[in-house]
């Protein structure tokens, strides 16, 4: 199968510290994709290079058979490439419903206000936050807000959506519902790469497992293959912890 979306030997510098050292990544349309890594490893860099928030300083992004490594995150987005961000940040005294249809104005193609505004609510329904459209986006709860990401994401009509930790600071009920919503999602062939930092949130969504350690790509495999090599059971899982993911994961 070609790559949907493809990360070329990527390197990204920050001062003297290589937060992505020649990484090299190819999402395939519609699967799910999980990146996991410990803090610092260069998760949240990866995206921030495949949809231009920061400029690779080696190496190239492919978008299909485009090149995007050079392109404004804006532009991205409107190619079909969307993103949450690790820390949420709606527009607070907007309600929910007005939060996703700017962003249905802002992928275009949604004609006039009010077919935006279908657009939006459409997506609302299918993220299980139809109930709290006309409150303020400030009123919503963490778990509410993340749910918006989602949506807004969802209205930019995406082939791809990378997720950063959407998961995190979620109760175990609640993340349930969100790896329930991203099945869902994928479910409508969007491709989906899920950044997280919890081994076994990702490991019940994924088909394929991605490892960052200090920049680098540890590994990148199907699930199972992964939690087997020697080298993340060494960095990363301990020997322990990824006998239990394997019984698991059977
Ligand atoms: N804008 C930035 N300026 C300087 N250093 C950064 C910046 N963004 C990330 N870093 C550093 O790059 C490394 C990787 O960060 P990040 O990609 O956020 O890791 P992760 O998401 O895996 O926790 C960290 O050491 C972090 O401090
Ligand atoms: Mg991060």
């Amino acid at each position: 199968m070609t790559a949907l979306l493809e990360v070329r030997g990527v390197s990204k510098r920050f001062r003297g510290l290589l937060a992505l050292d020649d990484v090299s990544l190819s999402l395939k349309a519609g699967e799910i994709i999980g990146v996991i890594g410990p803090n610092g490893a260069g998760k949240t860099t990866l995206v921030n290079v495949m949809t231009g928030v920061h400029r690779a300083d080696a190496g190239a992004v492919l978008f299909g058979d485009r090149e995007i490594t050079r392109q404004r995150p804006d532009q991205i987005a409107r190619l079909g490439i969307a993103r949450t961000f690790q820390v949420v940040q709606p527009f607070p005294a907007m309600t929910v419903l007005e939060n996703v249809t700017a962003a249905a104005l802002f992928a275009g193609g949604a004609g006039t206000i009010a077919r935006a505004r279908e657009a939006a609510a459409e997506q609302l329904e299918f993220c299980g936050l139809a109930s709290q459209s006309h409150k303020p986006a400030a009123t919503l709860t963490l778990a509410g807000r993340k749910r918006l990401e989602l949506a807004k994401s969802l209205a930019l009509r995406p082939k791809v959506l990378l997720l950063d930790e959407v998961n995190a600071g979620l109760n175990p009920a609640e993340i349930d519902h969100a790896l329930e919503l991203i099945a869902a999602i994928a479910a409508r062939g969007i491709t989906v790469l899920l950044i997280e930092h919890l081994m076994k949130v990702v490991t019940r969504t994924a088909q394929r497992l991605v490892v960052l350690h200090h920049g680098r790509l540890l590994a990148d495999g199907p699930v199972a293959e992964v939690l087997a090599d020697e080298a993340v059971v060494e960095a990363y899982l301990g020997r322990r912890y990824a006998q239990r993911l394997a019984e698991q994961a059977q």
